[in-house]
């Protein structure tokens, strides 16, 4: 049956209509952006926690918070609480945070520094290597084996002062899903950078609305940050796409247009990565940050900003500050105009909108992905 019959008479589209309503073989001249009901869907976004963000490497820490041994730190993925650690033998390790007794979360910090890990409900205790080492009172359970106890592990990677993590066991390694980001990354040397401060950002919009302001090639730009495009050479601003991943890149021009803005943005060059399906790097001379999209539910989003410069030194600390104030006037902008589009995506008016062949090929790559992963995770769902 392909529609339901809601009790007001109101036809309900099936998530498979939902899903095929995009056509991701369409190529960009003739191609919609992924239609409305996407953005504002619970179905569409359930399907995303399992198959996007479940079924994807996912950032979760910098690898400066996982230095030494026995450094860790708790975060969720999709609802999963994880505890990711650097094991005493220096391997970079990550587990469902979850007993196997009776299911308490077993380390309770967010961060910290730890040789064993205690489960804070009846004391097991784990190692960093997640071996169950210790459960009290024990003896005499049949058919119990301590091997076969240890917290449930996940595959865990780092690229560059990224960490990753993946909920699919099967997945491919996060090298072979980070591709050519992988070299095309490495001159531009990310190692001399060094973190500064997180802001976390909440708004009213889909995860996707954020992601697609982000790739529509600088379209924006001149229009909705006036400051940041008085020192972008607009016109030629480039955009490549290659596996998962696209960079938009534009030379710089010198301008005094504005001062706070032309002071912490220099170099010969902006370069603004984007990798599927939700961390961006944004670049200049002496300057990174770090975008991570996270949803909160089908109407909002939480975009964490990590931000890094070359010099982090206390002498440079008010310029790192007027830094950062630039960064937060852009993404002050970007929030507006994201979350006015997604009151505009739960209009009738709307349904889908066409795309700049000249600018938005980032946004039609990332619908693409988007919509192989939805169409993948549904055939897996309705075969289960
Ligand atoms: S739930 Fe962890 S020891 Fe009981
Ligand atoms: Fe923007």
């Amino acid at each position: 049956m392909a529609s339901r019959e809601h009790s007001g008479g109101q036809m309900e589209q099936s998530l498979r209509e939902i899903l095929h309503s995009y056509n991701e073989n369409s190529p960009l001249e003739e191609a919609y952006t992924i239609p409305a009901s996407w953005y504002v869907e619970e179905r569409v976004a359930e399907l995303e926690r399992q198959f996007v963000f479940g079924g994807n490497w996912q950032v979760v820490a910098r690898v400066d918070q996982l230095n030494k041994p026995g450094q860790f730190l708790t975060t969720q993925l999709t609802g999963e609480p994880l505890v990711v650690v650097r094991s005493a033998d220096g391997q970079l390790r990550a587990f469902y945070n979850v007993c196997r007794h009776h299911a308490a979360a077993v380390v309770t910090d967010s961060e910290g520094s730890a040789s064993i890990f205690r489960c804070p409900y009846h004391g097991w205790s784990y190692g960093l290597d997640g071996t169950l080492k210790g459960a009290p009172e024990f003896e005499g359970v049949c058919g119990f084996d301590r091997t076969q106890n240890g917290l449930v592990p996940v595959q865990v990677a780092a690229w560059e002062q990224f960490a990753f993590v993946n909920l699919d066991p099967h997945a491919a390694p996060l090298a072979s899903f980070l591709g050519g980001l992988v070299r095309r990354v490495a001159p531009l040397n990310l190692a001399a950078l060094h973190f500064f401060e997180r802001r976390i950002y909440s708004l009213t919009c889909n995860w996707k609305v954020f992601v697609d302001n982000y790739l529509d090639g600088g379209y924006h730009v001149p229009h909705l940050h006036k400051a940041l495009n008085s020192v972008l050479e607009y016109r030629q601003y480039t955009i490549e796409n290659e596996d998962r991943y696209c960079l938009q890149s534009s030379p710089m021009v010198a301008s005094n247009e504005d001062a706070a803005t032309s002071a912490t943005r220099q170099g010969e060059r902006a370069w603004y990565f984007w990798q599927y399906p939700n961390f961006m790097i944004n670049l200049y001379k002496g300057y990174m940050d770090t975008n991570l999209v996270l949803p909160d539910g089908v109407d909002r989003c939480k975009v964490i900003f990590d931000f890094y410069f070359d010099d982090v030194s206390e002498a440079a600390a008010e310029r790192s500050c007027q830094s950062i104030a630039v960064g937060e006037r852009v993404n002050d902008e970007d929030v507006g105009i994201c979350e006015s589009v997604q009151r505009g995506l739960h209009s009738r008016a709307y349904g889908a909108g066409r795309l700049s062949v000249r600018r938005e090929a980032g946004e039609h790559l990332f619908h693409r992905l988007l919509a192989a992963d939805l169409k993948r995770g549904m055939e897996t769902s309705a075969g289960l």
